[in-house]
């Protein structure tokens, strides 16, 4: 590399270039030296129901609370008319009861006595993101008892109290039926409501009052918002992982995640308390709840639209050391081992194994394939891998083919993750997740984290990792571009290693831009729309731009890993015939690169150049100005086997050139 630089510490980040500045770096991609494989896994999502992503995110119901079972059983429901102490005897009240024994035994008693008083509003999650023109699909379970209540009506609200949309149903059974009614908005509103009226006096019983937009993704009934789909399927993901997180180990093993509740029929399926809704002080949200209307066939359902690999975690029988750490003796483990074993089963069991059948009978008689499970989160110290041996054991005895995923705790470093380096090794485990929530200065310095790991022992999922801009899970992160870029910074390190780095994946993935608790987030949204952070444009280009050999770039005879601020990756995509660089450039001054080719054979002509950057290292994306910081594609000139291309300061840059 040609030093001529001059040099200047920026805090934050470390060693940047004076603005202006510019160099010259000389780099070779020896193209006929390929490395290793690239595992098609290599880049994939990272799934937590935290910040509103499944349950007023991805899951499109509008309704909050649409089966009364919150702990407070009419949160998310009003009654503009009524007061809870002295219920409005003119117009009419809702009273929650409890019949059975049942999951999600609740509903909704509705006495009615003056029909032109009485008012049921559900606020929606921070209200109802309604588009002009989209049709929507009501869905509502009704008893009707020796009542006078003829119809049902139901208008969607704009924050005016201006109607929007309408519809209604007539109950007619003094049975349980399902009534259904669709209807179009005539206008667009991020914070819409509904509003119920009845028509008559007398009393009737209601339960799953549902509200999907028809538009979801593929259409589907019960389905997920298009947009947000739309963007994971943008990152072409090699796998999801999923429902967790945290979110899988509970705060109290009895709230654990447990997907046998998250199967079979929407409305039996046994609603908890989100285990986000109170952990921050700073960012409460006592309305989160998980009804499971995304649950683990959905999950499935999702990495087959996405083409990913499913990759479940599930609970080894330790709550959230975060929290209480509630431990499950080790002679009464089995429960826990038999829901993963049932979970192979239900994935890729025929359909007339047990669980198969369960499978088969949601709609999908074909085998999901199954290859990985991941047994538990942030686990910690000898109880964890006192379990994890267990679950080894038992399912390799049943599954031998089933990769099993262990975790090395919530640190990338310190006492208990050299404790679980050890154990790992001993129990030979084959896939390893590591989590790293660290400033960005880190990440620049740590590209080279896994060049000295042991090549003789088990394979790495990043499993989850994001820069903070300011103290892990401070509210005041921000998605900034100094961040995403240590992460580009950290990713060309991670695939200069893809001979062991198997599987990456950012955290967390979703956050509602008003139902957040934790920060910073790959893809922010509000009830209308959403954008991807300059850190999704990050993982986008490195995702879109995959390759299947890893081979060298070197530049002195040596990979480039933060030399003078420049880091580099590349890799051959022998299914496009693609040699593919990507190359970040820290500093604040422009590089001209020169890159030899060696071994490449010959080359088409022109090249292709995507570039992410930024001279703001605070800038964001936000609903407003959602591209502010996204990729531009430009061409250059291929002369012979040399690629000159500049480096903008503070950049990303994915360098293409097919091979012909
Ligand atoms: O990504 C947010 C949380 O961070 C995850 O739930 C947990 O695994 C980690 O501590």
């Amino acid at each position: 590399m040609k030093d001529r630089l001059r040099k200047l510490i920026i805090p934050g980040l470390g060693l940047l270039l004076a603005s202006g500045v510019f160099a010259q770096t000389k780099m070779e991609v020896q193209v006929n030296k390929p490395v290793s494989d690239i595992q098609p896994t290599m880049w994939g999502i990272f799934f937590e129901d935290i910040n509103f992503a499944a349950d007023g995110g991805i899951y499109a119901e509008m309704v909050k609370n649409r089966s009364f079972e919150f702990d407070t059983p009419l949160m998310g429901w009003i009654q503009p008319n009524s007061d809870r102490h002295s219920l409005n005897e003119k117009s009419g009240m809702a009273t929650v009861i409890k019949e059975g024994d049942e999951p999600n035994n609740h509903f909704a008693r509705i006495q009615v006595s003056n029909a032109d008083g009485y008012v049921l509003i559900n606020e929606g999650f921070r209200g109802m993101g309604v588009k002009k023109d989209n049709g929507y699909r009501l869905s509502i379970m009704a008893r009707r008892q020796n009542s006078g209540i003829e119809r049902i009506n139901f208008q969607l609200l704009n924050e005016n109290d201006k109607v929007i949309a309408e519809t209604s149903i007539s109950p007619t059974s003094s049975d349980w039926k399902e009534y259904k009614a669709d209807f179009k908005a005539t206008d667009t509103e991020a914070k819409a409501k509904l509003k119920i009226t009845f028509e008559g006096t007398g009393e009737v019983e209601m339960d799953m009052i549902s509200l999907f937009p028809k538009d979801t993704w593929m259409g589907r009934e019960n389905g997920m918002r298009k947009d947000l789909v739309q963007l994971l399927a943008d990152l072409d993901p090699g796998f999801l992982r999923f429902p967790g997180g945290c979110i899988v180990e509970g705060r109290t093993l009895n709230k654990r995640y447990q997907w046998k509740k998250t199967v079979g029929d929407v409305a039996d399926r046994e609603m908890i308390v989100n285990r986000w809704n109170t952990e921050f002080a700073h960012r409460l949200t006592p309305d989160y709840f998980q009804s499971f209307g995304l649950g683990f066939f959905e999950y499935f359902q999702l990495s087959e639209d996405l083409g990913s690999e499913p990759l479940p975690i599930l609970s080894c029988g330790m709550a959230c050391q975060f929290n209480t750490g509630e431990l499950v003796p080790m002679d009464e483990l089995d429960p826990y081992i038999q829901d993963a074993l049932d979970l192979i089963e239900f994935a890729n069991g025929s359909t007339d194994s047990e669980w198969g059948k369960i499978r088969a009978d949601m709609g999908h008689p074909e085998p999901f394939n199954l290859k990985y499970i991941g047994i538990g989160n942030e686990q910690w110290g000898p109880d964890y891998f006192d379990r994890l041996k267990v679950f080894i054991e038992e399912i390799k005895a049943k599954y031998p083919e089933v990769i099993i995923v262990s975790g090395t705790g919530p640190f990338p470093d310190g006492e208990h993750f050299d404790y679980a380096e050890k154990e790992l090794k001993k129990l030979n485990a084959e896939i390893v997740d590591e989590h790293y929530y660290r400033p960005p200065k880190w990440f620049m310095e740590n590209a080279d984290r896994y060049d000295s790991y042991d090549r003789d022992s088990y394979k790495i999922f990043a499993g989850e990792y994001a820069a903070q801009s300011v103290a892990i899970a401070s509210p005041d992160n921000k998605n900034n571009w100094l961040c995403a870029l240590s992460e580009a910074a950290y990713c060309t390190g991670l695939e200069r290693n893809a001979d062991i780095v198997h599987l990456t994946s950012y955290a967390p993935l979703f956050a509602h831009v008003d139902g957040w608790q934790w920060t910073p987030d790959l893809i922010w949204f509000d009830n209308l729309s959403s954008y991807g952070t300059p850190n999704y444009y990050v993982q986008k280009l490195f995702a879109t731009n995959s390759g299947t050999k890893l081979i060298p770039i070197l530049s002195d005879k040596k990979p480039l890993k933060g030399q003078d601020g420049i880091y580099a990756s590349s890799v051959l995509n022998e299914e496009t015939n693609e040699i593919i660089i990507k190359v970040v450039n820290a500093t604040a001054g422009e590089n001209e690169v020169n890159i030899s080719l060696s071994g490449a054979g010959k080359l088409s002509p022109e090249g292709k150049i995507i570039v992410l950057k930024s001279d703001d290292m605070d800038q964001v994306n936000s609903i407003e100005d959602p591209m502010a910081i996204s990729p531009e594609e430009q061409s250059f000139d291929v002369k012979g086997k040399k690629l000159d291309v500049s480096l903008p300061a503070h950049s990303l840059s994915v360098i293409k050139v097919k091979r012909q």
